[in-house]
């Protein structure tokens, strides 16, 4: 008896939280070597992919992969019918509206992690010549970029630099410069931001540097502790079309990272030497044999390019074409959703062992560290911040979330329509007016946001009263009759 009305009160309680979890989409927070759901303490494994539609280059002062809401509708549809929830975007412009984009995903339940350069000048460092980027146009860029996009939920993290480092020059010239870049952006989010958003690199596919590299950017420094990055992105393309954990060399990885203090992932991964792929490698990656040391991975890329690692391809005419890729990925994903495979991340969760954190050392193995970085370059911008319009969630009229563009499956069969994003976070605008869809059309050609005239404010406010009004009824209830199960269960007892 006793227990069967406990059973009911933690049930009772599970049902209030959840109702209350759903409501928002909660940070991730990193606790050692793993993320965190920062609300419901939940383990978080980044399933996911890389978001470059139109390739590397595609960035101007117009464009950018979060800019347009008619294609974010289109591909946050596919992103969840792929079953992610985690994109990276390499670059963005800070001077775009990115506010629709990043509510679609956030009402969708998927993740950012954003590089915060872009290949357009000044707004990178130089492998070879880091000293002649490295000043305050640079970190100018860098800080908005954080400025904006730490204001949303579901920006999960930054990554400082990619592949920055990439043969014997760069590894003699640049590593000082990458912790110099993360200690500016933490001090940032430190002094402007609303919480600490996670600082990581992502390194290039290159043994020789790739760990000791790892062990450089992670260590402790005792003068500057913001300098030391909190994940490391690895980008391996070395499982090829049918392999083990141990031909394709991945039980070496995870020897490599065992003992690593912070959360490790695949930031690109996906050999495409046999096409169309299968991506066994997922399985092995959300295996029990690698859980416990890489927090998931991100799979390399969304949009077919040049380059043919592509899941769908678009057309001109903005109609995508899911591709066999896809199909396969989507059942490994859909796979390692299984019992078996939860449970692996359930009792992972208890194995996680904590790893101490390493102090630095003078040399590292194929590096060069003692390069001087010239010290102050971000204390304007520290002392005063960075004029930059902070991003936030708009409530969005139900058609946003539909595609307006084709979608056709993998035997070219069109989706109907509507093609709508299933909402799994109800997100809460910061401020009460919808914004409708003849609106997201003009952000689209004037890429700014135009005020709504006041006059269905008033309706709407109204109307967000009485939301908030029931959902606090509805946790009051619920509360409650939580509180007189505990009273009778005590009394009973
Ligand atoms: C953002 O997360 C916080 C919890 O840290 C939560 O209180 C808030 O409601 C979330 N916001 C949205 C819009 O989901
Ligand atoms: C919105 O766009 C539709 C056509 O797409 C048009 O018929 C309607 O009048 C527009 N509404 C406003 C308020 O501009």
């Amino acid at each position: 008896m006793l227990s069967s009305i406990l059973k009911l009160y933690l049930a009772f309680l599970f049902f209030w939280k959840v109702k209350l979890v759903a409501a928002s989409i909660n940070p991730i927070e990193i606790h050692e070597q793993h993320f965190y759901d920062s609300v419901t303490g939940e383990p978080f494994f980044i399933k996911g992919v890389d978001y470059q539609p139109g390739g590397s280059s595609d960035v101007t002062s117009n464009r950018d992969p979060l800019s347009n809401a008619k294609i974010c509708a289109r591909d946050v549809f596919l992103f969840q019918k792929l079953g992610i929830n985690t994109i990276r975007v390499y670059s963005i412009s800070p001077d775009l509206d990115h506010d629709e984009c990043m509510t679609m995903m956030a009402a969708a339940g998927i993740y950012l992690i954003l590089d915060v350069n872009s290949p357009l000048e000044n707004q990178h460092l130089n492998r070879y010549e880091p000293w002649t980027t490295y000043n305050e146009g640079y970190l100018e860029h860098v800080f908005k970029v954080v400025e904006q996009f730490s204001h949303y939920n579901n920006t999960l993290g930054f990554f400082a630099g990619n592949e920055i480092i990439n043969d014997g020059q760069s590894a003699r010239r640049c590593p000082p410069y990458i912790r110099a870049v993360v200690n500016d952006i933490k001090q940032y989010i430190q002094a402007y931001s609303p919480r600490t958003i996670p600082v990581g690199y992502s390194a290039a596919d290159d043994l020789k540097y790739r760990i000791p590299l790892s062990q450089y950017l992670e260590c402790h420094d005792e003068n500057h502790p913001d300098s030391s990055i909190d994940f490391y992105g690895v980008n391996s393309y070395q499982w090829c079309g049918p392999q083990t954990i141990q031909s394709s060399g991945y039980d070496q990885l995870v020897d490599a990272y065992k003992q690593f203090s912070k959360p490790v992932f695949f930031s690109e991964f996906g050999c495409n030497t046999f096409r169309p792929r299968s991506f066994e490698e997922v399985e092995a990656l959300y295996s029990e044999s690698m859980i416990n040391t890489f927090s998931g991975g991100l799979v390399y890329e969304f949009t077919e390019e040049p380059n043919e690692y592509g899941l769908v391809k678009m057309s001109d005419d903005n109609s995508a074409q899911i591709l066999q890729d896809f199909v396969n990925l989507q059942g490994r994903f859909a796979n390692i959703e299984s019992k078996e495979f939860q449970m692996i991340r359930k009792n992972a969760v208890s194995l996680m062992a904590s790893a101490p954190l390493p102090t630095c050392e003078d040399k590292y193995e194929n590096l060069q560290v003692d390069a001087t970085v010239a010290g102050g370059i971000a204390k304007n911008l520290l002392k005063t911040g960075v004029d930059q319009k902070k991003g936030r969630y708009l409530n969005l009229e139900e058609s946003v979330y539909s595609s307006d563009y084709e979608i056709h499956d993998v035997n070219g069969k069109s989706f109907e329509s509507p093609r709508r994003i299933s909402i799994v976070h109800k997100i809460e605008g910061s401020e009460p007016e919808v914004r409708h869809r003849n609106q997201s059309q003009e952000t689209e050609s004037s890429s700014t946001v135009s005020p709504r005239p006041n006059d269905d404010k008033k309706d709407t406010v109204k109307q967000n009263e009485a939301i908030s009004l029931k959902y606090s009824l509805t946790s009051v209830i619920s509360w409650c009759l939580g509180s007189i199960c505990l009273i009778v269960s005590l009394m009973l007892f």
